[in-house]
């Protein structure tokens, strides 16, 4: 099993559609895959048709220790999508960092999840929220790979430099390097600050950056209202197919390509 957590301290840069598109790749080549919605606002869970103010079991149950043996297998809900699961977000883990935060023990609560799920998944998605707090370090400890998804945009640099020095913080405390790559995402070559970002991002991040680009395409907003990850709505699209490259260029690389990694 492949866990792979998507991550930016900065919102609405494209992390939930970097999930739900790569998850629905992978469960179009047939693998069993699960996106875990670990974000409060639930965007991710409301794309496939949840509310998450009136959700009753969700990754919340896992840190209130209610649940017994393998209750997170029940969390794992079915989507319109065949080999496509979800755990779904609610709104009350926005509570979690007050109610937690300086417990021990609380970081591995997911991490421990995934592995006992590790028999019923290939690939796990996990879409974080913009923040630092308890869920961003579960996503961390619990994950093999991140994806930075960065928007091509002014100031893209700025934010990502503050994810990579909140990423170098909770890293200290994992025991193995945590290999990520930085997708640029929103590229439109007609604009010049998405040419020059692109451009400082990869003077700055050489060997950290996929060497393409996501581009914008509309057609990713017409994907989300239908509830379906975009290469099921279109293979075509061409944000399907770039995202389709980074898949492929990934899983090749598993061991060699993107050499990167982030170390305590
Ligand atoms: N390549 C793209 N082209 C066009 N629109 C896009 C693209 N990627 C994402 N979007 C749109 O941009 C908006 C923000 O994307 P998304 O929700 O994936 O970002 P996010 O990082 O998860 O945001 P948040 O931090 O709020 O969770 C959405 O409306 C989405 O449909
Ligand atoms: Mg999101």
């Amino acid at each position: 099993m492949s866990v792979w957590a998507v991550a930016n301290q900065k919102g609405g840069v494209g992390k939930t559609t970097t999930t739900v598109t790569m998850a629905g790749l992978l469960a179009q080549r047939g693998q069993q895959t699960l996106m875990i919605d670990l974000d409060p606002h639930g965007s991710l869970t409301t794309y496939f048709g949840h509310d998450p103010d009136n959700i009753e079991t969700s990754v919340y149950s896992l840190f209130q220790n209610d649940g017994g043996e393998n209750y997170e297998d029940a969390l794992c809900l079915s989507t319109r999508v065949e080999n496509l699961y979800l755990m779904p977000a609610s709104t009350a883990m926005a509570t979690l960092d007050r109610q937690l935060g300086a417990r021990e023990g609380m970081g591995l609560i997911l991490a421990r999840a995934i592995q006992r799920l590790a028999g019923r998944f290939e690939h796990v998605f996990i879409d974080c929220p913009p923040v630092l707090g308890v869920l961003m370090v579960n996503a961390l400890a619990a994950s093999d790979r991140l994806l930075i998804p960065v928007q091509t945009e002014f100031l893209a640099l700025k934010g990502l430099e503050r994810m990579l020095r909140t990423l170098s913080m909770i890293l200290r405390a994992r025991k193995k390097p945590l290999r990520y790559t930085i997708v640029p995402t929103m590229f439109d070559r007609r604009t010049r600050a998405s040419l020059e970002s692109l451009k400082n991002l990869r003077e700055r991040h050489p060997d950290e950056m996929w060497r393409s680009v996501i581009p914008v395409d509309t057609l990713f907003r017409e994907a989300s209202r239908q509830g379906v990850p975009l290469n099921l709505l279109n293979p075509h699209a061409r944000g399907a197919i770039a995202y389709a490259n980074l898949l492929d260029k990934l899983l090749d690389s598993a061991n060699s390509e993107i050499p990167a990694a982030v170390h305590s």
